[in-house]
């Protein structure tokens, strides 16, 4: 809930060089703005970046009687991706499995990637069943097969924290995920990513990409963090 249309526009317009001067053609950036925000942010940045939302609805309809709510075939013109079952929504709006597992369905219906966020709280974490947990949400959210699997790993405790997840945890839920899925499964870690720990994940094999909050807000941090990625690609 971050930016009205018009400050998403200015931001848009202010971040139009640096995206245009990435020369590591290897990475993807997905920028994923409000629903109210998705069209013009496509309108200035699509010719650099690809678009996603933030959420979509769990009802089976492409239009309908569902006040409020906005349906994977509605946000299709703009977004090529959908964040589905990032932790807010679980706690907020009291998502579970079975709900992201069915989102899922209805962006991959409507040729929408759903990059699936999973992730454990602290007190699953310091218990040491965080394991079996993250297990059982890649088993619920993620039922049917299908090609395109992004999982974003985000432990509750690491997201707009400043406390990130150190490389060897976030190792071993990619091997988890890989093992659970397939090895073509995208394993993204997000949580606190900023322009000092985005290259030791990116460089690191097994993390195949980073979910970024609260450092994308920020234009100056977002160029330090492109001139990172040019750096090292
Ligand atoms: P953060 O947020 O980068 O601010 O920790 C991540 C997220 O909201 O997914």
């Amino acid at each position: 809930m971050n930016f009205t249309v018009s400050e998403s526009i200015e931001f848009s317009n202010n971040i139009i060089k640096s995206l245009a001067n990435l020369k590591n053609k290897n990475i993807e950036i997905v920028v994923c703005p409000t629903f109210m925000s998705l069209p013009y942010c496509y309108q200035i940045l699509s010719s650099f970046v690809k678009l996603g939302a933030q959420n979509i609805s769990h009802t089976d309809h492409e239009y309908g009687s569902f006040t409020g709510e906005i349906s994977a075939k509605m946000i299709s013109d703009y977004a090529e991706y959908v964040i589905l079952g990032h932790s807010e929504r679980r706690i907020f709006l009291k998502e579970d499995n079975s709900i992201i597992n069915t989102k899922r369905l209805f962006s991959i219906k409507n040729n929408i990637k759903p990059i699936v966020c999973i992730g454990e709280s602290i007190d699953i974490r310091n218990s040491g069943k965080y394991i079996d947990f993250l297990k059982n949400q890649l088993k619920e959210c993620i039922k049917s097969d299908y090609k395109d699997k992004i999982v974003a790993y985000e432990p509750v405790w690491a997201i707009g924290s400043g406390e990130n997840c150190d490389l060897e945890k976030v190792k071993e839920i990619s091997e988890l995920t890989k093992s659970l899925l397939d090895n073509d499964a995208l394993f993204i870690y997000g949580g606190s990513v900023n322009k000092d720990n985005i290259h030791s994940y990116l460089s690191s094999s097994g993390v195949d990409g980073v979910l970024i909050g609260s450092a994308s807000l920020d234009k100056n941090s977002i160029e330090e963090m492109l001139n990172i990625i040019d750096a090292n690609s």
